[in-house]
């Protein structure tokens, strides 16, 4: 199959995980007889850097014209101090927002390997933790109104709305249906309904979708709750369907209960098959250029393309195993490490998860 990929590079220690999930994914090319076209995308700092907007109308043409995209990560230091409309963060909500993808997939799976590294007590990661955040990836106060304005007595009030449509609420409430459905049946819908009217709309329709889906055990929770709960109970989620800024925030808790924020890749999907795969985490500026980072959670995005765009799952599978293969063999980067296993760099991992394919 000939694909064509738009890269995304990212910024300050993203191009070298970018590099690794590249470099497994030509491995997998040359194994399967594939031919996977990379085509550059700057989007974020880089773009900022190069074209004075963290998106320009021309970049997001290539990822709409490419069969899906793979990203590392935006944004650091360099660019903080800029007005919100151009920072880089602004490129990664306006490529979302331009590709129509509104559900965002991000799974929380513990890897036996690491359990020694979750910062949770060993009984309660014995109990599994396993579950997915599915999370609205272009409405809500990410995408709502945005304004500072000048109150009479002279003092700045600044403003952040956060609008749902039944409709966008409907489409990732089906999304989360669909996603228990192929998992272990249980959805929970996670919002804050206690005080918000956005929350208790989404609560509305999700009971229209629940009859649709008399299988699944459908159950509701607050976010400030659930935040709690992911840390004393993980093993309860199967599927957790939440707001776009709930998830962000939720998504990072519970990646990190897994053993570390590095290891967790990412989908984002809308109508189509076109997809944007990337790591949850952050650019990690502090360890940029040192051969650190850990580019497990990019080729596991790399991983996520092949099976939910490319319908590649035989090729997902073997880097997933890959990767298993090398943690059972005790190579760690920095932010897994513990004791009895060997510290690997950036580079070194990729080979090492190259090799086992
Ligand atoms: C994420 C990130 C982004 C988000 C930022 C960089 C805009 O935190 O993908 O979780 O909030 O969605
Ligand atoms: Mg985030």
């Amino acid at each position: 199959m000939k694909k064509n990929i738009a890269v995304i590079r990212g910024d300050c220690s993203s191009p070298e995980i970018v590099a690794q999930a590249i470099r497994v994914l030509d491995k997998i090319a040359e194994k399967h007889g594939h031919t996977f076209a990379y085509t550059e995308v700057d989007m974020g700092g880089a773009a900022i850097d190069k074209y004075g907007d963290p998106l320009p109308g021309h970049e997001l043409e290539k990822c709409l014209a490419s069969d899906s995209v793979l990203l590392g990560a935006i944004g650091g230091p360099k660019w903080e101090g800029l007005p919100g409309d151009k920072r880089p963060e602004k490129g990664l909500l306006r490529l979302r927002s331009g590709m129509g993808l509104y559900a965002n997939n991000r799974p929380a799976k513990i890897w036996p390997q690491l359990a020694d590294a979750s910062p949770l007590k060993p009984e309660i990661v014995a109990k599994g933790i396993d579950f997915i955040v599915v999370r609205e990836l272009i409405g809500g106060v990410y995408f709502g109104e945005h304004k500072t304005m000048e109150l009479e007595n002279g003092e700045k009030q600044a403003v952040d709305t956060m609008p749902y449509a039944e409709h966008e609420i409907e489409r990732i409430g089906r999304i989360g249906f669909e996603t228990a459905m192929k998992r272990r049946k249980k959805l929970c819908c996670v919002d804050k309904a206690n005080v918000l009217d956005t929350s208790r709309l989404w609560r509305a329709v999700m009971h229209r979708l629940q009859a649709e889906y008399p299988e699944v055990e459908y159950s509701e929770m607050f976010v400030d709750n659930c935040a709690m709960q992911i840390c004393k109970n993980p093993s309860q989620f199967d599927v957790i369907v939440t707001e776009n800024m709930f998830g962000d925030i939720l998504s990072d808790e519970a990646s990190e209960i897994t053993g570390s924020i590095g290891m967790v890749p990412s989908s984002s999907l809308g109508a189509g098959t076109c997809g944007l795969y990337e790591p949850i985490h952050g650019s990690a500026p502090d360890i940029a250029g040192q051969d650190m980072v850990n580019p497990i959670a990019c080729i596991l995005s790399a991983a996520m393309m092949l099976r939910y765009s490319f319908d590649m799952a035989k090729e997902a599978d073997e880097i997933e195993a890959a990767v298993n293969a090398v943690l059972d063999k005790g190579l760690r980067t920095a932010d897994m490490m513990s004791e009895g296993c060997t510290r690997v760099g950036c580079a070194a991992m990729g080979s090492a998860i190259i090799a086992e394919l």
